[in-house]
């Protein structure tokens, strides 16, 4: 079993012991104002993009898009242009996408396949599928080159599983340490490669910071507002469990309200047993720092959401759509168009709000961001921000003060 019966319990208890919470928790500290600023300098945002999407492990692609030898997708949205690509011998790598002659983009479609080599469009320099320079016209031109130089320049990617990570760090620990205590839950993704099927994708570009997002993923205080009309008729907001996990990580469970069951009879197969009942037991979900979020609609169906900072300050707002049903069959195509179709409407609700208050945030009108108990996730991910890029590189103005150390757990 993934999670042991104790703590599938554990994490419904502290649910259900929120429904009963009428007062601020008496151990746990006010916490201090979020600078606004943290979601508008541009300062800051560069030393978000170098520190922490250049040295966290960042999902970025399902392994049904790079399912054939040969098949790659490009990720264009991070500080290197990449191709992820499948080799002959069916591990994923990650090249930076830049020919080593001239610097031409190796591949230009997003996505595809490049067969068993892949040509530069420029001056044809060919490179097999894990990076090597295997051939270029005219070699009478060229003294002997060394590979060091005129390889691809590769960077760490990792699966889980069907989920493809990248860490642009070549130093970074492995994922599995990186993902820790979110990677012990849910220990059964390592096999479901080819059995968690992607479903579809959905990209929707935002204009606001990519915290923005990111923030109404992880808490749900807006529930009964926001999603009054929708997921508010089956979710209970008062019953939030919360655990702050290391690495700025964190898991999260808002309860069904009483009688009502999540989405009546599911058609997927299980294949997150491992979590006991937590998957019907309301919206179960966690969030891996920076950027992801798993969100369980049972145990056959669940969303990957990514947002991504862009250079003009706004963010690339990605849903991974996963299922245990293949998409191939009628009846699965069927199953998975009706919960991609729900869920996603519930997500743009929360994406509608974000806007205004973006142009609080640039127009100086919110100075500081005052978040409840609720929202501790909001300022966990903050202070792990904070501690990736190392405090003392950001402005005594914009540090959020470290106080939620003694409620991580796990
Ligand atoms: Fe790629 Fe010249 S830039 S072969």
């Amino acid at each position: 079993m993934a999670m042991s019966e104790t703590l599938i319990a554990e994490v419904k208890h502290r649910a259900q012991r929120e429904r009963e919470r009428h007062e601020y928790p008496e151990d746990f500290p006010l916490l201090p104002p979020v600078p606004a600023a943290r979601y508008s300098d541009p300062e800051f945002a560069a030393l978000e993009q170098e520190a922490v999407f250049g040295r966290s492990w960042l999902f970025v692609a399902h392994a049904d898009q790079v399912r054939q030898p040969g098949d790659y997708v490009l990720v264009e949205h991070l500080a290197l242009p990449l191709i992820v690509v499948r080799g002959q011998d069916g591990v994923v790598r990650a090249h930076v996408n830049t020919c080593k002659h001239r610097g031409a983009a190796l591949l230009t479609e997003p996505s595809g396949s490049t067969g068993r080599r892949m040509t530069c469009p420029y001056h044809s320099w060919v490179y097999d599928l894990e990076g090597r320079l295997v051939g270029y016209p005219d070699a009478a031109n060229f003294r002997e080159m060394d590979p060091a130089c005129v390889d691809l320049t590769s960077v760490r990617c990792e699966s889980w599983g069907p989920m493809i990570f990248v860490n642009l760090d070549p130093d970074a620990a492995p994922l599995s340490e990186y993902l820790g205590q979110v990677g012990e839950d849910l220990s059964e993704m390592a096999d479901l490669d080819g059995r968690l099927h992607l479903a579809g994708i959905t990209i929707r570009d935002v204009p606001v910071n990519w915290k923005l997002p990111v923030d109404a993923n992880i808490e749900t205080y807006h529930v009964n507002t926001v999603h009054r009309n929708t997921a508010s008729k089956v979710l209970d907001q008062t019953t939030t469990g919360i655990q702050l996990l290391r690495n700025g990580h964190s898991r999260m469970l808002i309860a069904l309200r009483e009688g009502m069951p999540l989405t009546g009879k599911q058609p997927f197969p299980p294949v997150f047993e491992g979590l006991g009942d937590l998957p019907e037991s309301g919206t179960f979900s966690y969030h891996v720092f920076p950027n992801l979020s798993i969100v369980f609609v049972g145990h056959g169906f669940l969303f990957l959401i990514t947002n991504w900072p862009k250079p003009d300050g706004t963010s690339s707002y990605h849903v991974h759509w996963c299922s245990s049903l293949s998409s191939e069959t009628e009846e699965g195509k069927k199953a998975n168009d009706l919960f991609m179709g729900f869920n996603q409407d519930v997500l743009f609700e929360d994406l509608a709000v974000l806007p205004g208050m973006q142009t609080s945030i640039d127009s100086g009108a919110l100075q500081v961001v005052n978040l409840n108990y609720q929202e501790r996730r909001i300022y966990h991910v903050h202070e792990a921000i904070d501690h990736t890029i190392g405090v003392e590189r950001i402005p005594e103005a914009l540090r959020v003060p470290p106080v939620l150390g003694p409620f991580v757990e796990g």
